[in-house]
């Protein structure tokens, strides 16, 4: 079955038009790294698999249905946590989402206890989630936020850029743990990311967006000097150093560039100027 189906689609915010009448489809099981500059829509994108956004023109398919909010078919990681500072336990946390509630300790029955220990265990979070979320590491709290998003069984995850403001060896870490869960469960992952390098040996394909276009296929389809030139807006040239892949506009790598500005997820707006 088709996971999502974008045909002709519009994304506007605001007035402006953030990705313009793109089409393309992901098959059931895969996973998909979606990249692209500040700005380029990835956020936008997922709120419209979401039903959070819906699209102005064409149409968009989750699953065999018509994007719609509230479906339990769908776990998400938003790109900016607010639960980021919070003192509850990663299990508290967990679990206010199994009952419904965000906020404030829930009582939970026996089968969403279950599904909370279900979804602690596949991440190996189990023994992290007795100590506040605060005191977790970045790597360890993308852990237990990928378990929240595990809950009720979602056939689809969208992760919006979960490696931000994570070292390398925390970065391969999180994009193994998901890779390992998605194999496992046989979902389907959208995964954003700022940069194509830690995601090279987990993804089938990339969905790289830009100028309000979008182009999908393998690494070697999508990451090449003209389908970047014309998603960028400007000349790219991209460099293959042993295993590793960079974008380059001139002498500066536009993948790694924005992304030092990124330590606070909050200041990522700031990048580019
Ligand atoms: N509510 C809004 N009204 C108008 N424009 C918006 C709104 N929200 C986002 N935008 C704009 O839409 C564009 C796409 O934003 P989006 O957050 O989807 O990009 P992104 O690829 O996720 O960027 P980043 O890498 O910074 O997370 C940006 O130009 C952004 O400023
Ligand atoms: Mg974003």
């Amino acid at each position: 079955m088709i996971a999502v189906e974008f045909a002709d689609a519009t994304l506007a915010l605001g007035g402006r038009t953030v990705l313009s009448g793109i089409s393309f489809a992901l098959g059931e099981g895969e996973f998909v790294g979606v990249l692209g500059p500040n700005g380029s829509g990835k956020t936008t994108l997922m709120r419209a698999i979401l039903g959070l956004v819906r699209p102005s023109r064409g149409a968009i398919q989750v699953l065999g249905r018509p994007a719609a909010r509230g479906s339990a078919a769908i776990g998400y990681v938003p790109q900016v946590r607010s639960t980021a500072t919070s003192r509850l336990s990663g299990r508290d946390v967990v679990a206010a989402a199994a009952s419904g509630h965000r906020w404030g300790l829930p009582v939970l029955g026996p089968s969403a206890r279950h599904d909370v220990d279900r979804v602690l265990d596949l991440v190996g979070a189990t023994a992290l989630a007795a100590r506040p979320l605060a005191d977790l590491s970045g790597g360890e709290r993308q852990r237990v936020l990928l378990a929240q998003a595990l809950l009720g069984r979602p056939r689809l995850l969208l992760l919006d850029e979960p490696l931000i403001s994570l070292d390398p060896n925390h970065q391969r870490g999180v994009v193994e743990l998901v890779r390992r869960v998605q194999r496992a469960l046989g979902i389907t992952v959208l995964f954003s990311a700022h940069e194509l390098n830690p995601l090279l040996g987990a993804l089938g394909r990339v969905l790289y967006l830009g100028s309000g276009h979008a182009a999908l296929g393998t690494v070697e389809e999508v990451i090449t000097g003209p389908v970047l030139s014309r998603l960028y807006g400007s000349e790219i040239e991209v460099v293959r150093l042993g295993s590793r892949i960079f974008v380059m506009a001139g002498d500066h790598d536009v993948e790694r560039d924005p992304h030092r500005h990124e330590d606070h997820a909050h200041a990522h707006h700031h990048a580019g100027s």
